[in-house]
Parts: structure tokens; C-alpha cells; sequence
């Protein structure tokens, strides 16, 4: 029966690894897929996690299940980190947090989830959004719509269509959102901007789906939760979708979760049976290391401020890397302005440049990036920035 199927074109940003690995040229440099990358092109484990993994090897005494749900104290440790400790307390039984197998694995429990509360469900993504997020929730037999979100133009956020947009967004659909350092494009809500999304989704009683893969790598692990944490505290619904992939560099781990606010506790303690059931069907149980990396981290002072410390550095890097590249954009001689980069958050930003000139960068400067133009600004550094100006302003001069 196999004879009838054809292939299917290989994923956007994970094709660009292979390539990227298969380059002999010695300048070549990867802006592809979002990785932290330091100085010397290295993805280093931070070595809060190592120690933590030490910790593990030398004390675990059992590898028996973990149950659906995961581990109540990695659950525990990432409600904390996401709402802070005031907030998350009000949420009290309202809240309930499941680890799933990364990102990607939260993000398709929420859409199983948001199926089985409506099976007409349409989710609203931002136009543009990362390209998994439809798959993600295609998959699960939800519709997609987009709302306006990035100018190209302007390099900034469509936030007035955006909202007459989701004032048009039904009770009964998802409204998807970046809680901060958006991907592709860096450009994130302000404060205000939240606030008035939050009072739309409580005039029209549209759930909000926040995807939260970046935090700590924007402002600062508390800063880059103020939209997140102003929809928890007042709308009736939310659900949060959070990965430990990048502020904890555990990507192979597969360390995420899926957070659910609902109206009552005792909805919540409903929900989380139909949760609990669905991963039970897809992967019966998350993988335990990650989270329980996450959760030594989270819970022992002395680990949690090494984290902290090294996930800052990390947070300096690409914002130094933003002016770098912004400052040498100038010394290659190029008219156009890109001090837009310097503006945007976390670890994507879009160059600007046609697909054209991204396949041009690809093929004759092997500098990889995705056809929308997202470079990784963690993939630049001292050595290869100004390549990395001259070949664009050669491709942009044409
Ligand atoms: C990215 O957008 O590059 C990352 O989120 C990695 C991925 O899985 O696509």
C-alpha cells in the first residue's frame, strides 16, 4: 500500500541544517534554524544543566514512569517561572501545568485539547508565524486563520488591523499569540498593545493560546512576561505553551509544558483528565531528564542564579550581536536603514531582502537563512559579521 504516497518537500528551517553541514566553504555561516550560538559558533550545555545532570547521575535511584501529567515538581518549578510566585498562588486550583516533550509537544497537546473543547475550533495565528505552528495545529484537525501582525515596511507591528481583526474573532476560537521575542519576526506586542488584546478577547470570549519558547531572552525573565502574566491575571481562559529548549539550551531534551487557566477549579481539574488522556494516546508520558534538569535548576538557589547568570549573558550577546550588525550594515556602505534589528527582541529578525537575494546569500556567500529572510542573530559574531554585511550589501546592489 506504500506505492501510493509521494514525498513531501523537507521541512523550511530544519533542511537548512543539513545543508549547512554539508558546505565545504570555509566562511559559510548558519542564521538557519534558532539555536543560542556563542562566539565560536558553539551550542555549548550551560553548565548549570551539567552540573544539574550530574546531580541526576549521581543520586537517581529509580527510572520508573513518570505518569501523563509528568513530574509535579518540574510542573511546579515552571508555573512559578512563568507567573512569578503571586500570581501563580491567586491561580491557586484554576491553573494546572502538565509537562509535555518540548515546545512542539505542548503545542500539540494544547491543539488535541482545544479540539475536544470545540471541534469547530478556528486558531488565529500572526501573519507571519512560525512555520510549525500550522502543522502543529492542522494536525490536530483545527482550523487556521491569520490575523495582520508584521510590517515589512515599516518594521513594526499592523497592531491597528491586528486588533479590528480580533475584533471580528469569535467566542469559541484561539487566538494564538508570541508572549514575547516573536519568531520570525522580533517585533513584539507593547505593554499597552496586551492590554487592549486582552479587553478584545474578553469582549468577544475568545481563548488565548500564548506560545512562550523564548523567555529570558528578550528583556529579562520577568520582563519578557508582562503581556503573559497580564492575560493570566485577568482573563477567565488561557492556555500558556512553554519550552525550556533555548533559556535552558536542553533543544534534544525535549523539555516543555502546557498550561491551562480555566474559569473554576474544578473545570481545571476536568480539563486536566482530557489532557492527561490525550498525551496518554499520543506519547503516554514526557521524556523525564530535561525536566528534571529544569526543576533542580529551578528549586536550588545557588543552581538557579548560575542559570540566571549564564542565560544573561546569553540575552547580552544577541542584543550586542543586534548592534553589531546594525553598525556594520553602515561600514559596508549599505543605504538602506537596518537599525530596525536593534529595535527587535530575542533571536530572530527578518533582514528585509527578497527571496532572490536570500537564495543568492545561500548559494554564492553560503551564509544559510530561511526564504522569509528570519536570520538567527545568535549564528552572527565578531569573526563573520562584517562577511555577513559585505555579502548583503553585494546581493542588495545586485
Ligand atoms: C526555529 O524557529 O528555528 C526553532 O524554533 C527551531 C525549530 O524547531 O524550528
Amino acid at each position: 500500500m506504500f506505492q501510493s504516497l509521494s514525498a513531501l518537500p523537507a521541512d523550511p528551517i530544519l533542511r537548512l541544517v543539513a545543508e549547512y553541514q554539508a558546505d565545504t566553504n570555509p566562511r559559510k555561516i548558519d542564521l538557519g534554524i534558532g539555536i543560542y550560538k556563542d562566539e565560536n559558533g558553539d551550542t555549548p550545555v550551560m553548565t548549570a544543566v551539567k552540573k544539574a545532570e550530574q546531580r541526576i547521575l549521581d543520586t537517581q535511584a529509580s527510572k520508573k514512569y513518570v505518569g501523563p501529567t509528568g513530574s509535579p515538581a518540574y510542573n511546579a518549578a515552571v508555573a512559578e517561572l512563568l507567573f512569578g510566585a503571586e500570581l501563580n498562588a491567586s491561580l491557586n486550583g484554576r491553573r494546572v501545568t502538565v509537562q509535555a516533550p518540548g515546545g512542539c509537544g505542548g503545542l500539540r497537546l494544547a491543539a488535541e485539547f482545544l479540539k475536544l473543547a470545540n471541534t469547530d475550533a478556528t486558531v488565529w495565528v500572526s501573519d507571519p508565524t512560525w512555520a510549525n505552528h500550522v502543522p502543529l495545529m492542522t494536525t490536530a484537525g483545527l482550523k487556521i486563520a491569520k490575523y495582520p501582525y508584521y510590517d515589512y515596511t515599516t518594521h513594526s507591528v499592523r497592531f491597528d488591523e491586528m486588533l479590528s481583526c480580533l475584533k471580528q474573532v469569535p467566542k469559541g476560537d484561539v487566538v494564538l499569540l508570541h508572549g514575547c521575542c516573536h519568531n520570525p519576526c522580533g517585533a513584539d506586542l507593547t505593554l499597552a498593545q496586551w492590554e487592549a488584546v486582552r479587553d478584545v478577547a474578553l469582549a468577544q470570549g475568545f481563548t488565548v493560546l500564548i506560545d512562550l519558547a523564548y523567555q529570558g531572552l528578550g528583556d529579562g525573565l520577568e520582563e519578557d512576561m508582562a503581556g503573559t502574566r497580564l492575560l493570566a491575571a485577568s482573563l477567565p481562559e488561557l492556555v500558556v505553551v512553554s519550552s525550556c529548549s533555548k533559556n535552558f539550551g536542553l533543544y534534544r531534551e525535549r523539555t516543555g509544558a502546557m498550561t491551562l487557566i480555566s474559569e473554576s477549579a474544578a473545570q481545571t481539574a476536568t480539563a486536566t483528565t482530557l489532557i492527561a488522556a490525550s498525551a496518554r494516546a499520543m506519547y503516554s508520558m514526557p521524556p523525564d531528564h530535561g525536566a528534571e534538569v529544569v526543576q533542580l535548576i529551578l528549586n536550588d538557589p545557588a543552581l538557579r542564579s548560575e542559570w540566571d547568570a549564564e542565560l544573561t549573558a546569553m540575552r547580552d550577546r544577541i542584543n550586542g550581536l543586534r548592534a553589531k550588525l546594525v553598525a556594520q550594515t553602515r561600514t559596508a556602505g549599505i543605504d538602506r536603514d537596518f537599525s530596525f534589528i536593534q529595535n527587535e527582541k530575542g533571536m530572530f529578525s527578518f533582514l528585509g531582502v527578497n527571496v532572490e537575494q536570500v537564495q543568492t546569500l545561500v548559494r554564492d556567500y553560503s551564509i544559510y537563512l530561511v526564504d522569509s529572510s528570519r536570520i538567527n542573530v545568535a549564528g552572527i559574531n565578531d569573526a563573520n559579521v562584517a562577511y555577513l554585511a559585505d555579502s548583503l550589501a553585494a546581493v542588495i546592489k545586485g
